[in-house]
């Protein structure tokens, strides 16, 4: 695979004029002076493997201040990287802190990574799904920023539940039960935290490189086997254009692979929030339907495809179609809403609320949203960035990183794509633990329905999957 061209359309750079005038430092000797590695990225020139480690070690330890680091990221940002840099980068940020062994634990460790959207609540109810079926899901996940949820978030809204486990009882737990799910610790790949929110302020986020070097280091150190990417494109994802999504799809199974840890990924439409609910505990209710086998079709779609590829990457199924029948098994007799309970009292949450979660939604205050006077006909589309950013207004999502968000906020999309609309009627319950930022959130959700004549049916949200080099489509 090509990684010249590793840079999205978004940072596509120019060559300064000036450039005749520079003086480029033949890499003579492999470790250089932080100006010397700047000065190569500049003119377009490649760091060695050695290099990229010196550099990303001693940022790591203090010995390189962020303004250099700064007009680095800069000048690959608009020059580009190799691919062999973008493996030099991934692994120097992995053994930039520890990385897990889980080889003494039985079976094929795998896990899901997905670039996340709006209402994208699937790693909740697919690992329980996943590790009912005989494949161990060891998962460290994120929080939320912005319109896109995080997995933390979501599990920390139900009573109790601790996602902040050593890595002692993280190794126990998955040996166990076969199931964990918990937060970064300080120890994993620590460069990803510094150069992340290096990254955020210098206008360098949105760089294939970076993002894969990101997103690996921080999966290749839970002790994996194998990893399923969720790609998202579409409003509400993190990468809105579908070439971007695909381009970043295969940087990341192209590096994976290069790891030793097989990866296939799924390109998912996050044009429209997945599911009906969003926010924090109503997108666990909404994961609990599922696991009772009661979730809106394009949320079970989407889990089960999810699902059916690690269960293959486990090797607990030859093919995807016997993998289907086995988590679809797992659902129908419970044995995954038992697996979800026994991690959630494991990790000290209140078994109770997840027994019965419709207690817990009635503890916040509800208000309706309603169709507009204007609206007639059909709903032909929800934008999952208006309902995000709605979402961000009423506290079920963070602004800075420094935020709290409100564990019982959120809204339950009641009128989607292809429902028949008249004025008034209600399109959305909003919930809340108060009603302080109500108002302003009902007067941006509502923006974020189109309605037209005529009726059309959702389609499929699974795009395509890239595996062994090649797009499913053929594209
Ligand atoms: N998610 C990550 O973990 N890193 C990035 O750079 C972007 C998204």
């Amino acid at each position: 695979m090509q990684f010249a061209s590793a840079r999205i359309a978004l940072g596509a750079g120019r060559r300064l004029a000036s450039r005749f005038f520079c003086i480029v430092p033949s890499p003579t000797s492999e470790i250089m002076h932080a100006v010397d590695y700047i000065r190569t990225k500049r003119e377009g020139g490649q760091l060695t493997d050695g290099q990229w480690h010196d550099l990303i070690a001693r940022y790591t330890d203090g010995d390189i201040p962020d303004y250099q680091m700064s007009a680095l990221l800069m000048a690959a940002f608009l020059n580009g990287m190799q691919e062999a840099e973008m493996v030099s980068l991934t692994h120097a940020m992995l053994h930039s802190g520890v990385v897990l062994d889980l080889s003494d634990i039985a079976g094929r460790k795998v896990d899901k990574h997905s670039t996340g959207g709006v209402g994208d609540k699937v790693s909740i109810p697919l690992a329980p799904i996943v590790a009912a079926c005989g494949v161990p899901v060891p998962m460290i996940s994120g929080r939320g920023l912005g319109h896109t949820g995080g997995t933390l978030d979501k599990l920390e809204s139900i009573p109790g539940f601790r996602t902040d486990l050593s890595i002692d009882d993280y190794r126990r737990q998955l040996a166990d039960i076969g199931l964990v799910m918990i937060g970064q610790t300080a120890d994993i790949a620590p460069a990803d935290k510094k150069l992340y929110a290096l990254r955020d302020v210098t206008a360098t986020v949105e760089f294939v490189p970076f993002i894969a070097a990101s997103i690996l280091s921080k999966k290749l150190a839970e002790g994996i086997d194998a990893l399923i990417l969720d790609v998202k494109h579409g409003s509400g994802a993190f990468m809105q254009a579908e070439a971007n999504a695909r381009h970043l799809a295969e940087t990341l199974v192209g590096v994976s692979e290069g790891f030793g840890k097989p990866a296939v990924a799924l390109l998912t439409d996050m044009d429209q929030p997945l599911g009906r609910a969003v926010g924090n505990w109503p997108e666990v209710e909404e994961s609990i339907a599922l696991l009772a086998g009661e979730a809106p079709d394009d949320l079970e779609e989407v889990t089960l495809a999810l699902a059916a590829e690690m269960i293959v990457a486990g090797h607990q199924a030859e093919t995807i179609t016997e993998a289907l029948d086995k988590a679809k098994d797992a659902i129908q007799s419970g044995a995954a809403m038992d697996r979800f309970r026994m991690m959630v009292e494991v990790q000290g949450g209140d078994v109770e609320s997840i027994a019965n979660p419709g207690k817990r939604t009635e503890q916040a205050v509800a208000a309706d949203v309603r169709a507009p006077d204007d609206a007639a006909g059909f709903v032909t589309r929800i934008d999952a960035l208006d309902v995000g950013r709605a979402m961000v207004t009423l506290g079920a999502g963070r602004q800075t990183k420094e935020d709290d968000v409100d564990p019982l906020a959120g809204c339950v999309l009641l009128k989607r794509e292809g429902d028949a609309i008249a004025p008034g009627d209600v399109i959305a319950r909003v919930m809340a633990s108060t009603e302080e930022r109500m108002e302003a959130c009902i007067e941006g959700l509502q923006s974020a329905w189109s309605f037209g004549e005529r009726s059309v049916s959702a389609g499929s949200r699974i795009t395509d999957r890239y595996a062994d080099g090649a797009w499913r489509s053929g594209k």
